[in-house]
């Protein structure tokens, strides 16, 4: 528990301004990324890392990524090998999390690797988040902004209302557009695919020329965070749903009369955008059974039916 009291930050220069004075203190701040509000700290602090764990309540067997404002600093952290080169390049900054063997001297805080000897690092493309990781100048280890085991937040109401008096502060710049995580690659060896994300999957192999490959195993996963529950509001998930029963909230997509809609349109980038704020309001609603209609499985198509696997499976 870090304080008593969450403070709202504007995202003008006092705000950002005050956010990085936060992250030097050694305090926890959360701020808007393109894809969901990240729990930021400085990944150099040991102690600041350690209540990033504490404030979720996250697994300690689960790493986290660290942002960076500019590309051109992750050499100070990792190894870069071509592959990894090629994607920066033509990724950054945006939605792509890449995992690199990581430099003995990068002085990171062994609480960020979990013990592994690789380091997943991101460059954000949003003002705000360029505009807290300049100010502050270091290292960021920021995972989603949810207590473990919740849904990713995408505006600063859903950040208050998972985390409001366990961190010091939430900048507020909005709802984010992407609306799911971060696409992870790891490079450290041949390229492959460990998180479904913001960048389409075809869009990195078309980068790379090749086919990547996949290990989003559930059960022996190698981004340790992917474990199955992971996604998940209170009530019970069915999916696939072509009705929804008396006793079920709907949640559809395309023309379907559901109580709630990830696009009336079937427009999968409106979706991806709508998935999480959604999963929120049928929390809020108090939703005990939900019903979700079938979503296509091409384009983000796949981060939102990750997403929504796991959110169905079981858990305790
Ligand atoms: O879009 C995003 O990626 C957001 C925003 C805030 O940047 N962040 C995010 O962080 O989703 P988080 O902590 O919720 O998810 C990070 C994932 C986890 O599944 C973790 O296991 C994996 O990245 N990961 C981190 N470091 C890793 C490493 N060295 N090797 C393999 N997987 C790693
Ligand atoms: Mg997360």
């Amino acid at each position: 528990m870090k304080s008593s009291k969450t403070k709202i930050l504007g995202s003008d220069d006092i705000g950002t301004a005050v956010a990085a004075g936060i992250l030097r203190d050694g305090g926890l701040v959360s701020f808007p990324t393109e894809t969901v509000y990240g729990l930021g700290a400085d990944a150099r602090n040991d102690t600041a890392v350690a209540g990033i764990y504490a404030a979720k309540g996250r697994p300690s067997f689960n790493p986290l990524i660290v942002h960076l404002a500019d590309a051109e600093k992750v050499t100070d952290y990792v190894e870069m090998t071509p592959p990894a080169q090629k994607l920066a390049a033509a990724f950054w900054p945006g939605a792509l999390t890449l995992v690199l063997p990581i430099k003995p001297d990068a002085g990171v805080s062994k609480l960020v690797t979990a013990g592994l000897n690789s380091l997943a690092v991101r460059v954000p493309d949003h003002p705000v988040a360029h505009a807290v990781l300049a100010a502050f100048g270091g290292p960021v280890a920021a995972p989603s902004a949810n207590p473990s085991g919740r849904i990713s937040p995408t505006q600063a109401g859903h950040v208050v209302s998972g985390l409001g008096g366990r961190i010091d502060a939430v900048v507020d710049g909005g709802d984010c557009n992407v609306g799911v995580e971060s696409t992870i690659v790891s490079c450290v060896d041949q390229p492959v695919l460990l998180r479904a994300g913001g960048i389409p999957v075809t869009a990195i192999e078309a980068c790379l020329g090749l086919p990547l490959r996949r290990d989003e195993n559930p059960d022996a996963p190698s981004a340790p965070g992917q474990i199955a529950s992971h996604y998940a509001p209170q009530g019970k998930m069915r999916l696939n749903a072509s009705y929804a029963a008396p006793h079920e909230t709907w949640l559809g997509f395309g023309a379907v009369d559901a109580v709630l809609n990830l696009s009336p349109a079937g427009d999968l980038t409106i979706a991806a955008a709508n998935l999480f704020g959604m999963l929120h309001e049928l929390d809020a609603m108090g939703a005990k059974h939900i019903a979700v209609s079938p979503i296509p499985h091409h384009g983000l198509g796949h981060a939102i039916n990750d997403r929504l696997r796991r959110a169905a499976a079981p858990r305790d």
